[in-house]
């Protein structure tokens, strides 16, 4: 139930231990006035930290302001613990330069190349109305309510400076980002997680997520990219799928997690193993031998997804899936090349759908109370 702290060298809620409940927003920026978006950063760093730390939004607060007035915060968290809040902004390309080329806020001269829009992947089926956004947040939190607040009080602050585009809600995130975590499962019931970039690996993630000085412009040396997919899962027809088939899309075992072929969850895969029959063990075209550092020129991801439910499609089916989040210090060398091979080879795709996508810039940590989310763009 405690608080993650806000402050630091870089934003909380990357490598900060998944948390159990999501509640991600993309916002557009509506007005024109440059100062009024960094004034508004201003405003949302000094709720952020108030907010994480199990405070209300406002200074005020939710019952202590003027009767006469709207409250500066809601109150539905009031009396809730911080329960490991963390609250992480991205950037968009369009905040940039828009759909139509338009440089709204002067900032297209500042754009990281590593910030490029996503290529079309085979396959995609992307909404564009649930994709995409200027500006996005993530709200991460061990009770739903502490992160909806979150959100809700950020969005509150924003009126008439950002509007939402979309927004999504996740639970039971599916994936360890440290090695004190159980793997959890998504909802095809494997394990996901094990092979991902954790906490402790501090040599990888200089090289594979922190951006590092040098790489591009110097507002976001200490920052990381995010990209974002929302992948509808077809759970009916994975349900009717049997066990063995299940098994060889993935190229691990449904109940141990472990690679084919091999005992432990945590032992390598063995790609080069041939079964009696003299087939791989693991299939070439398994989702883990096609997203392996091995078959992408060693790039990884760490991964933060979580799992949602939409309630049901009218069609007697669930609207269910993954709303897969990863992060990594170049999308274009680490994202774009594994979901590359992944659209087009694995066979995982029969029984997905990526209806939504966002990449954005996420940059350093706040430093103190002087400092706010995305001072050195402005
Ligand atoms: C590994 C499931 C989408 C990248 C795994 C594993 C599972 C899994 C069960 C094995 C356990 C682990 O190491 O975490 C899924 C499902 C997806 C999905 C159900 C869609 C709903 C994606 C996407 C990407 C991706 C879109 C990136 C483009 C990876 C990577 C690994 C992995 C990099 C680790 C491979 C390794 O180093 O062994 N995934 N995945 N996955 N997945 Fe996915």
């Amino acid at each position: 139930a405690g608080a993650v702290p806000f402050h630091g060298e870089h934003q909380a809620g990357i490598v900060t231990p998944a948390q159990d409940r999501l509640h991600f927003v993309a916002f557009d920026v509506i007005t024109k006035d440059r100062a009024r978006l960094a004034e508004l950063l201003e405003e949302w760093s000094a709720a952020a930290a108030r907010m994480t730390s199990g405070r209300d939004a406002g200074v005020l607060g939710a019952v202590g302001g003027m009767p006469e007035a709207p409250p500066d915060d809601t109150g539905e968290a009031l009396g809730l613990p911080p329960s490991q809040l963390t609250l992480t902004i991205g950037f968009g390309p369009t905040l940039f330069r828009d759909a139509d080329g338009r440089d709204r806020f002067g900032l297209a001269d500042r754009r990281p190349a590593a910030l490029a829009e996503l290529p079309k992947f085979p396959g995609d089926a992307l909404q564009p109305q649930l994709s995409g956004g200027d500006l996005c947040v993530q709200a991460c939190a061990n009770d739903p309510q502490v992160a909806v607040h979150a959100i809700r009080n950020l969005a509150r602050l924003g009126m008439g400076v950002v509007s939402v585009r979309w927004s999504q809600l996740g639970f039971g995130r599916t994936s360890s980002t440290s090695r004190d975590q159980a793997t959890a499962r998504n909802l095809f019931g494997f394990k996901d997680g094990t092979a991902n970039l954790k906490a402790e690996d501090t040599d990888l993630l200089r090289d594979q997520l922190w951006v590092q000085p040098g790489d591009g412009p110097d507002w976001m040396a200490g920052g990381s990219y995010l990209v974002t997919r929302k992948i509808r899962m077809l759970v009916e027809t994975w349900d009717r799928t049997s066990l063995a088939e299940q098994e060889e899309i993935v190229g691990r075992a449904k109940g141990s997690g472990a690679p084919l072929g091999r005992s432990d969850e945590f032992d390598e895969p063995d790609f080069a193993a041939r079964g009696a029959d003299g087939k791989p063990v693991i299939a070439e075209h398994a989702h883990v031998a096609l997203a392996h550092p091995s078959r992408n020129s060693g790039a990884q991801l760490l991964r933060r997804g979580y799992n949602f439910v939409d309630g049901s499609d009218g069609l007697g089916r669930l609207d269910a899936g993954l709303f897969f989040i990863a992060y990594q210090r170049d999308p274009r060398r680490q994202f774009v090349p594994i979901q590359t091979q992944l659209a087009r080879h694995d066979v995982m795709n029969e029984y997905l759908r990526h209806v939504s996508s966002g990449v954005f810039a996420c940059p350093p940590g706040v430093r103190d109370g002087g400092d706010y989310w995305g001072r050195g763009l402005f």
